[in-house]
């Protein structure tokens, strides 16, 4: 199938990630739905991207919500040949003060939304296609106040394997695993005085990733150069999985109590 007539549905589509992946196949020609729980965000990419760009709101934790997404992009389109999960978010805290609100919320976004993505995947993506699910570094790297995020990424880890496994041969399905991203969902760690120099401290390439950096992988996961590839995640961090995760902890209490 050609670019022209492949069909895209970026969950988190409009914002960082999923942003420039969205803006990465719509220019090889592809039509892109971006899909977000915030549809003023989706609505304006979506404009951006031109006529054949379309925008669903969608929680990525509901199912039912989900299956009427993937029901309404196949009543539009008839095929879809492409799924990337990118919505996220993060709570941090230590696990003696993280509140199961919070522990439950990361779950739910970052885990339960890549299940139900994969399930979705499963019944409506055509022979030939793919998934991709956005895992991070920290799905292997562990850092201290980040057990739900950690926890949840290493079971995307884990959900991507045994995907693979029960959608082959029909529909491959890979990961990423993004180091520190400049995104609005990092903007608050740039703000901890010593944060993100302590991250590249512990980088071998020595910077930060770009939205597009991800993207790029992404791209090639989804495109038939990565057609022998199945259950595997790209680790693109700078290296930074050779070393050790920023204390962020430590570095927000030194803001707060100024020692
Ligand atoms: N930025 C980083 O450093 C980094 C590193 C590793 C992994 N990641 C992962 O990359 C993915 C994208 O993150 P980003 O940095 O681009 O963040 P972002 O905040 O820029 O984008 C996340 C998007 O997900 C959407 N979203 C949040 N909750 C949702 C829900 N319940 N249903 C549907 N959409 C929802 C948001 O509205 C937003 O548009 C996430 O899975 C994140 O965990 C990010």
């Amino acid at each position: 199938m050609s670019a022209e007539e492949q069909v895209a549905v970026v969950i988190g589509g409009a914002s960082g990630i999923g942003w420039a992946t969205a803006q990465l196949m719509a220019g090889r020609g592809e039509t892109v739905v971006i899909a977000d729980l915030d549809s003023d965000a989706a609505d304006a990419r979506a404009a951006a991207l031109g006529a054949t760009a379309t925008a669903h709101q969608v929680d990525v934790t509901d199912g039912a919500g989900m299956r009427t997404l993937f029901d309404a992009v196949l009543d539009r389109h008839g095929a879809i040949g492409t799924v990337v999960d990118c919505a996220g978010i993060s709570r941090p805290g230590t696990i003696a003060d993280l509140s199961l609100d919070d522990w439950k919320a990361t779950v739910d976004v970052c885990l339960t939304g890549a299940f139900l993505t994969v399930k979705e995947a499963a019944r409506t993506v055509r022979d030939g296609g793919s998934v991709v699910l956005v895992a991070s570094l920290n799905g292997r790297q562990p850092g201290v106040g980040m057990s739900a995020y950690c926890s949840a990424k290493a079971g995307v880890l884990m959900l991507t394997e045994v995907a693979a496994m029960e959608l082959a041969p029909r529909v491959r399905v890979n990961a990423v695993n993004p180091g520190f991203v400049h995104t609005p969902l990092t903007y608050g760690a740039t703000l901890v005085p010593g944060l993100v120099e302590e991250y590249l401290e512990n980088t071998p390439l020595g910077r930060a990733g770009t939205p597009e950096d991800v993207a790029q992988t992404i791209g090639f996961l989804t495109s038939d150069a990565a057609g022998w590839m199945t259950g595997s995640a790209v680790d693109l961090n700078g290296g930074a999985h050779t070393m050790r995760y920023p204390d962020i902890v430590r570095r927000v209490s030194e803001m707060t109590t100024g020692s």
